[in-house]
């Protein structure tokens, strides 16, 4: 009997060590589920799920952007100082030759050194002021610049000097 015992007992130990096995496999595996669900987390898996629901179309900017980065690049090099430098004798001959030569609505006669005489003598810098500023005269009505107001302070006054050098 006691031997029966035994044996019984040696089958029921290999059975609950078969169960004990297969219970360890079991929560291996449910393990393995369980941390398969929190891996949807991942990068990878988030960047497929961007990827399925991004949007179907998208404008295509990359030749605007190579127009923006084209004229960056060009405008270094162009020479500047070409446009810049205007002498008084230029800017006279495109803005104020138009009067000056003439006398139209009195102004002064370049050239007319009796008209220029008492205008000289109020000094250079009272002249430069009225040309760029314009003003209002004893004979007439002189516009800032001539009317050009695109001309630079510096090109006016420069026509100045050449206007009073040709006075003298
Ligand atoms: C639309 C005609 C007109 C144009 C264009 C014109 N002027 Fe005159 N300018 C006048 C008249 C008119 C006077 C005289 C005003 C007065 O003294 O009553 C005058 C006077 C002047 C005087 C004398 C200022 C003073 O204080 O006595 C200067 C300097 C002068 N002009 C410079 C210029 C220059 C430089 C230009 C070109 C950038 C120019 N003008 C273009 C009509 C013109």
């Amino acid at each position: 009997m006691s031997q029966n015992q035994n044996f019984l007992d040696t089958r029921s130990i290999v059975i609950i060590a078969l169960m004990l096995i297969a219970f360890f496999a079991y929560l291996i595996k449910i393990y393995d589920l369980t941390q398969e669900v929190h891996t949807r987390d991942a990068a990878e898996l988030q960047a497929a799920v961007v990827e399925r629901i991004r949007p179907v179309g998208q404008v295509d900017r990359s030749r605007e952007v190579q127009k923006i980065s084209a004229p960056t690049v060009k405008i270094v090099p162009e020479p500047e100082p070409v446009a810049t430098a205007i002498s008084g004798l230029q800017v006279y001959n495109m803005a104020c030759i138009a009067c000056h030569s003439a006398g139209v609505g009195g102004a002064p006669i370049t050239g007319d050194v009796v008209a220029w005489s008492e205008r000289i003598a109020r000094g250079a810098a009272m002249l430069k002021k009225n040309a760029v500023q314009g003003y209002i005269g004893s004979v007439g009505y002189m516009p800032p610049k001539g009317g050009r107001p695109d001309i630079s302070d510096a090109e006016v006054e420069a026509a100045v000097d050449y206007m009073i050098n040709e006075s003298k």
